[in-house]
C-alpha cells in the first residue's frame, strides 16, 4: 500500500525564529546533541531534573521484555506532590495555578497552595471511602477545577483515574466503567454548554443502571448546574458536604516509576475502545520535559491556554501534569468557543493574558471562517507561542493562525502525538528551528522514529509511508487494560520491536516530517479520534438497520466527517416514506448511543454496499462518493455496475 502525497504543500515558506526569541528560549541546540550522544543518559537527566524522586532511580530503562518497557524502575515518586507540594514548599504557593473561567462569565482564580489543600482534602475524602493503591476511579465532569482536583487527588493516593469525555453517552460510560471495574464515579450534577446546563449526574444514574459489574460503591457529585438530579441515599455523596469539609491534612506515599496513574479510553479499529495504560515516572518527565520545551515555558511570567478537555490525553498531559510538574500558571475554561459570543475565546485571552496558546486545527479553521474581524476586537498582544495538535493542519491555516493570532511574528508549532505516546513526539522546539508551515517537522530530542514501506524497508526520498517509532520512549502506554494480547497484536505485530503509529508519513527534500492522516479504519474528527467499526456496530444495532458502512471524508472545518451508508431491512423498507426519516433517525441513534461527537454528518439510505468478490466492503469507493470525487478503479467489485446505483441514490 501506498501513501498518497499531498504535492499541493510543496511551495512552502520557512520562516525563522527572530533574533529576541531565540536569545531568550530555553531550549537549545544542545539538547539535540545530548539526545544524539547517549539517549539514555539524556532521558535521566531529564527525569533528575524535572521530577523530585522520593528514592532515586538507579536504572533508566528495561527493555528486556519487549514492548513492555519499565522506565527509572526502581525509584519512586508522588505524581501529585511533584504537580502541587513542592510548589507550595518552594516558597511558590501563592502563584496562581489555575485561572478558571466558568461559562456563564463566573471565574475562580485557584494558587498552588488552595490547589494543594483541595487535593488532600479530596484525597482523604477518596481514602475514607475505601479507595487505595491501585483502585479504579471513573471520573466524568465538565471543565471545572474539581476535575483537576480530582484526577490529581487519585494520583495523591495511587489510585488509577480513568477519565471519560462528559460527551459520551450513558452506554459509553457504562463499558468504560466495567472494563475498568471502577468503584466509585465522580461527576456533576450537570456543566454550562452553549448557555445551557447539561446534565451528568443523570447519565450516570443511567449508566449505573447498564453496568454489569455492579462495582461502583459511591458516586461522589460536585454542584455546578444546579439542575434537578436524583439521589441514591448511601451510594451518593455532596463533593461540598465532604471535600470542603475534610481534612486538609494529608501525609503522601512514594509510589514506584511504574505504579499505574491512568487508564483512558480511545478508538481502535475494533468495535470496541481501548484502555490506553500510562503509568508514573516516564510519564511525567516527558510531559513535563515537552511542555517546557516545546512551548518555551517561562513559568514565572506565562500564562498557559490549553484549550482541550481533560477527557482527551491532550487534556490530561497538557492541562494537568505538564502544566502542573512545571508549575505553570493556566486558564481553565468550561465552555465553548462561541458562547455567549464569537470571540469569547480571544475575550479570555485579553482578559488573562494568556501567553501561550495551545488548540487544535477545527478549532482555527472555524475561526477562519468567521473571519479576521473577530479576534481583532481584542488585545492578543501578549501571546508568543502558538501550538497546534490533534489532526494535520494545513498550511493556509498554519499561516492564518501565526498572522491573526499571533500578530505574524510568534512561533506555532505543529505537534504529533496520540494517546497511546502520552506526551508530544513529534514537534520543532522554537527559537531552535526555523518553522515550515503545516509540518511537524522532527522528533523531539531523545525520540527516534523512522518512515517505512510496508515491508519495513525505511522509504526512499520524499515518499510516504508508514510512521514507526524505532526506540521505546518514557511517556509510552504500557498495555492495554486487561488485554496484552490486543496491545502487541496492534502496535508491535507489524514491525516488531518498532511501533507502528497507524499514521502515514513522508519527509521532504529538507528532511521535514509530514504527517497525512491514519492508514487504518480510524477517523480524526475535530481532532477526536472515532472508530468506523465501532459506528457502523452502532448503526447495526438500530432495528432498522440491514448493513451499514462508515467513512470518514474530508471536511473543511473538522478535517474529516462522519458518513454512513445503511441499507434498510426489507421488512422496514415499506413504512418508511421518507428516506430523510430515515437518515435523521439513525443520526441521532449514534448520537445517543455513542456521543453526539460521532453523530455522522450524514446517512445515506441506499440499496447495496459495493463489495469486493471476498465481501470485504470497499470503503475507498464509498470515500470518494462522499467527498463528492468521480469513483476510483471498480474491477475489483463482486459486481463493477453498483456503483453506479448507489452514485444515483446517493446525489
Ligand atoms: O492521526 C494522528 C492525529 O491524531 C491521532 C491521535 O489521536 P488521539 O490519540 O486522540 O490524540 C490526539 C491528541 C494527541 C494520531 O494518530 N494527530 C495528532 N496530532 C497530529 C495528528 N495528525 C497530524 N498532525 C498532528 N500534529
Amino acid at each position: 500500500m501506498t501513501v498518497q502525497i499531498d504535492h499541493a504543500l510543496e511551495e512552502i515558506r520557512r520562516f525563522r525564529p527572530s533574533p529576541e526569541f531565540a536569545a531568550q528560549s530555553v531550549a537549545d541546540p544542545a539538547l539535540y546533541e545530548a539526545a544524539r550522544a547517549d539517549r539514555l543518559a539524556f532521558w535521566a537527566d531529564q527525569a533528575r531534573e524535572l521530577v523530585q524522586w522520593e528514592k532515586p532511580f538507579t536504572r533508566t530503562l528495561d527493555w528486556t521484555n519487549p514492548p513492555f518497557a519499565k522506565w527509572f524502575d526502581d525509584g519512586e515518586l508522588n505524581v501529585a506532590v511533584n504537580c502541587l507540594d513542592r510548589h507550595v514548599e518552594a516558597g511558590l504557593g501563592d502563584r496562581v495555578a489555575i485561572h478558571w473561567e466558568g461559562e456563564p462569565g463566573d471565574s475562580r482564580d485557584i494558587t498552588y497552595a488552595q490547589l494543594t489543600d483541595e487535593v488532600k482534602r479530596a484525597a482523604n475524602v477518596l481514602e475514607s471511602l475505601g479507595i487505595g493503591s491501585g483502585d479504579r476511579v471513573a471520573i466524568y465532569l465538565p471543565m471545572i477545577p474539581e476535575a483537576v482536583v480530582s484526577m490529581l487527588a487519585v494520583a495523591r493516593i495511587g489510585a488509577i483515574h480513568s477519565v471519560v469525555f462528559g460527551g459520551f453517552s450513558s452506554d459509553s460510560l457504562a463499558s468504560r466503567i466495567d472494563d475498568a471495574e471502577a468503584s466509585l464515579v465522580i461527576t456533576a450534577d450537570g456543566g454550562f454548554r452553549k448557555g445551557r446546563v447539561f446534565p451528568l449526574k443523570p447519565v450516570v444514574d443511567e449508566a449505573l443502571a447498564k453496568t454489569e459489574g455492579g462495582t461502583v460503591r459511591n458516586v461522589l457529585v460536585v454542584r455546578r448546574g444546579e439542575n434537578e438530579i436524583e439521589w441514591t441515599e448511601g451510594r451518593d455523596l455532596w463533593w461540598h458536604e465532604t471535600v470542603t469539609d475534610a481534612s486538609n491534612e494529608h501525609v503522601p506515599s512514594a509510589f514506584p516509576a511504574e505504579h499505574p496513574l491512568f487508564i483512558l479510553y480511545t478508538s481502535g479499529t475494533t468495535g470496541k475502545p481501548k484502555g490506553i495504560l500510562h503509568t508514573s515516572g516516564g510519564y511525567l518527565v516527558q510531559t513535563s520535559f515537552t511542555h517546557k520545551y516545546v512551548f518555551d515555558l517561562h513559568p514565572e511570567t506565562d500564562v498557559f491556554w490549553c484549550t482541550a478537555d481533560v477527557g482527551w490525553v491532550t487534556g490530561h498531559s497538557y492541562v494537568v501534569y505538564g502544566p502542573l510538574a512545571n508549575g505553570a500558571t493556566q486558564v481553565l475554561y468550561e465552555g465553548t468557543p462561541d458562547t455567549p459570543h464569537p470571540g469569547r475565546w480571544w475575550e479570555i485571552v485579553e482578559k488573562y493574558k494568556v501567553s501561550i496558546l495551545y488548540t487544535a486545527p477545527t478549532a482555527i479553521r472555524s475561526f477562519m471562517k468567521l473571519g479576521r474581524q473577530i479576534p481583532q476586537q481584542f488585545n492578543l498582544r501578549s501571546l508568543r507561542v502558538l501550538g497546534s495538535v490533534g489532526e494535520p493542519i494545513n498550511p493556509e491555516a498554519w499561516i492564518w493562525y501565526r498572522e491573526v493570532i499571533g500578530g505574524g511574528s510568534i512561533p506555532v508549532v505543529d505537534t504529533w502525538w496520540q494517546t497511546e505516546t502520552g506526551a508530544i513526539m513529534i514537534s520543532p522546539l522554537p527559537g531552535v528551528m526555523d518553522l515550515t508551515p503545516g509540518s511537524a517537522q522532527a522528533p523531539i530530542p531523545g525520540v527516534e522514529v523512522d518512515i517505512l514501506t510496508d515491508e519495513g524497508e525505511p522509504v526512499d526520498g520524499e515518499n510516504g509511508g508508514f510512521l514507526v517509532i524505532t526506540e521505546p520512549w518514557p511517556a509510552m502506554l504500557r498495555g492495554i487494560w486487561g488485554d496484552p494480547e490486543r496491545f502487541k497484536q496492534t502496535y508491535w505485530e507489524k514491525y516488531g520491536e518498532k511501533y507502528f503509529a497507524g499514521d502515514g508519513a513522508r519527509r521532504d527534500e529538507d528532511g521535514d516530517i509530514w504527517l497525512l492522516g491514519r492508514v487504518d479504519d480510524v477517523m480524526n474528527v475535530s481532532g477526536h479520534r472515532l472508530s468506523t467499526t465501532e459506528i457502523e456496530s452502532s448503526l447495526v444495532a438500530h432495528p432498522w438497520t440491514a448493513e451499514a458502512a462508515v467513512v470518514g471524508a474530508s471536511d473543511e472545518t473538522t478535517g474529516q466527517a462522519v458518513v454512513a451508508f445503511v441499507i434498510l431491512k426489507a421488512s422496514q423498507v415499506s413504512h418508511i416514506t421518507d428516506p430523510n426519516d430515515a437518515s435523521e433517525e439513525l443520526r441521532k441513534h449514534v448520537a445517543v448511543q455513542i456521543g453526539a461527537i460521532a453523530r455522522p454528518r450524514q446517512v445515506f439510505i441506499v440499496n447495496e454496499l459495493p463489495k469486493t468478490r471476498s465481501g470485504k466492503i470497499m470503503r475507498r469507493l464509498l470515500r470518494d462518493l462522499a467527498e463528492g470525487r468521480q469513483v476510483g478503479d471498480t474491477t475489483t467489485l463482486a459486481d463493477t455496475s453498483i456503483m453506479e446505483v448507489i452514485s444515483a441514490q446517493v446525489r
